[in-house]
């Protein structure tokens, strides 16, 4: 089969890059940047994928020079476009400022990349480096306001370098310019999910052998497919699933997944109520990657002691997850990444297990949309595989914690905030508190800006794109719904009657979305507690996206008459301060809230 070759420079999208091209119907592998020649010379067309590295700093990915004189097409990306330039002789600088989000690519000359496009096209960027002089043989064939070299290539050698992100759907022909470089590279169509899915099942055969697997089910779409894949291939008495109940799942929440899961003809299925065992082990916990790393190793010592209960022999079962591949680029789990969030599934104990072989992740490699795909060849029904995704710790991260007592904003942050909001028909203010974000390939922790007047939501989006790209100090946008907003910060921890009033508000988002026929339209709709304080009462954050596979997203524009019923109910529970609406995108947010 005719294959491109990823090189995985540790972006935040670089195996996006290819279920991309899998996307396309060609097969799509990743490698290190250091491969062997011989090791690479199948390929049809390399692409060099984005990085956190600048291409100047001393501790960059090693990266085999000879790839670039293959005769090989190649296509670099971002870091990966950097770096070709810097190595065949142009010359790469620090940007002046970093750019994040939509751009607007201008065509000066022809180019078989863009065949088939506008001549002016929206493009995503995440970039702070900018490529400046170009090595001998390249020209320029597409700019953007802040970057001339946005496309560049050497037509007679095939190589092409993007700063913008063609694999990320904001790019809205990204597809087509990636399957211009297919063309280019003279590749044959020949993949398919099919395969896949047939290849996979005699992976697991063999993989897991003679023993069984112990599969821990969320519910999720996720941990469903994998159940259905590995009954597919081992059959239901070698596949045990636990679903434990950790407490922190939304309003009967486990109940309902047992019920999904019976309805489906699982067998060997249980659900374990460890909510007490979750909650002392989070009792005072206020740092969010703390609560990642205890709530990831509970499930785990929740799941031996269970294993234990039932007289099982630990060593003739393998530990069945549904990971999927963002969990380990994000935990930072790849040669080159850098740690965005550490996920349930991916901390230490978990890691040693996989060191020793008990650890079976089929999905591993995939991304959401892909494991829909599977699920939907595997013959689950559509509520199971259109189901939102919900993070492993659940409410756990949602409902944020804090000291009481963060760090205060300068004044001339708030300043600058404001004046952008006044341009823009709002008023503002900073939250002392902090949430985290996703700036190119590195995460952030930063203060989020309150948007407060008109419902307007290009309006809305124009402040916030602004806002974020040009006050260095702020990740995120909120839109204040209802209720009044404090920038001072209560002390809060994760108790039960905080998991109980998120899980109220969290309903009443759900029913008006079905009742409202937006479920959906939307891909994840996370519902957040934040501890401001307003006398004494905490904010809700409604926190909707368009994504198709997480790595990216746009904050969903919702109708406000729904947006507007869902806040008014959420305020009569008397429970709650204000509601506010993030209007950020990912990046520089993140989708969750922690
Ligand atoms: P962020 O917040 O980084 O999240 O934009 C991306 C996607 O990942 C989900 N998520 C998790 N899923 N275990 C999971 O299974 C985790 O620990 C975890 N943390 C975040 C999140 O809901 C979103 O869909």
């Amino acid at each position: 089969m005719d294959s491109i070759i990823v090189l995985d420079f540790g972006g935040q999208y670089a195996h996006l890059i290819a279920n991309r091209i899998r996307r396309l119907k060609v097969f799509s592998e990743i490698a290190e940047p250091n491969s062997e020649t011989e090791k690479l010379k199948h390929a049809k067309g390399i692409i060099l994928s984005g990085g956190p590295a600048s291409v100047y700093e001393k501790d960059v990915p090693e990266f085999n020079n000879e790839i670039l004189h293959l005769g090989i097409p190649i296509l670099g990306i971002c870091y990966g476009h950097q770096l070709t330039v810097h190595k065949l002789g142009g010359v790469v600088e620090k940007g002046e400022r970093q750019e994040y989000g939509i751009a607007n690519l201008k065509r000066l000359k022809k180019s078989a990349l863009l065949e088939g496009l506008n001549s002016s096209e929206q493009v995503w960027m995440s970039h702070a480096d900018t490529v400046k002089k170009l090595p001998e043989g390249f020209e320029t064939i597409a700019s953007t306001p802040n970057c001339k070299n946005a496309l560049i290539e050497n037509n007679e050698k095939k190589i092409f370098g993007l700063q913008f992100h063609p694999e990320v759907v904001h790019t809205v022909n990204g597809m087509r310019i990636l399957d211009n470089f297919l063309k280019a590279c003279d590749c044959k169509k020949e993949w398919s999910m099919k395969n896949y899915v047939t290849e996979k099942v005699q992976e697991i055969r063999q993989n897991v052998g003679s023993k069984k697997v112990f599969l821990l089910a969320s519910g999720g779409v996720d941990s469903t497919v994998c159940l259905a894949l590995l009954n597919k291939a081992l059959g239901n008495e070698r596949v045990k699933a636990l679903h434990i109940d950790n407490g922190l799942m939304r309003k009967d929440e486990s109940l309902k997944v047992m019920q999904a899961l019976q309805k489906l003809g699982f067998e060997n299925l249980q659900v374990f109520d460890a909510s007490e065992y979750f909650l002392e082990k989070l009792k005072g916990i206020i740092n969010p990657e703390e609560k990642r790393k205890i709530i990831g190793t509970a499930f785990i010592e929740v799941q031996k002691q269970v294993l234990e209960r039932m007289g099982l022999n630990d060593e003739e079962w393998l530990l069945g997850q549904g990971t999927i591949y963002p969990d380990t680029i994000e935990t930072g789990r790849t040669k080159h990444s850098a740690v965005i969030k550490t996920h349930h599934n991916r901390v230490e104990i978990i890691q040693k297990m996989i060191e020793e072989g008990k650890v079976i992740e089929p999905l591993n490699l995939l991304y959401k949309d892909e494991v829909r795909e599977i699920g939907k060849e595997l013959g689950l029904p559509e509520e199971i595989v259109w189901r939102h995704p919900f993070p492993g710790p659940g409410l756990g991260v949602r409902i944020l914690c804090s000291e009481g007592s963060e760090e205060q904003v300068e004044s001339k942050v708030k300043e600058k905030v404001q004046e952008i909001a006044s341009s823009t028909g709002f008023e503002s203010c900073v939250l002392s508190l902090k949430s985290v974000g996703v700036q190119g390939d590195h995460r952030t922790y930063k203060h989020p800006a309150v948007l407060n007047g008109i419902a307007d939501w290009k309006q809305l989006e124009k402040a916030s794109t602004s806002i974020t790209n040009e006050v260095q100090e702020i990740n995120r946008v909120i839109w204040l719904v209802a209720g009044e907003v404090e920038e001072k910060t209560q002390k809060a921890t994760l108790t039960t009657e905080r998991i109980q009033a998120l899980q109220e508000a969290d309903a009443i988002v759900e029913k008006n979305l079905r009742e409202f026929g937006l479920y959906e339209r939307v891909w994840q709709f996370p519902v957040v507690l934040a501890p401001l304080d307003i006398n004494g009462k905490e904010a809700v954050i409604l926190r909707p996206v368009d994504s198709t596979e997480a790595m990216t997203a746009s904050f969903s524009k919702l109708p406000l008459e729904f947006v507007q019923k869902t806040a008014k109910e959420i305020m009569q529970t008397g429970k709650f301060g204000a509601v506010l609406y993030d209007v950020t995108h990912k990046p520089p947010g993140t989708i969750e809230w922690e």
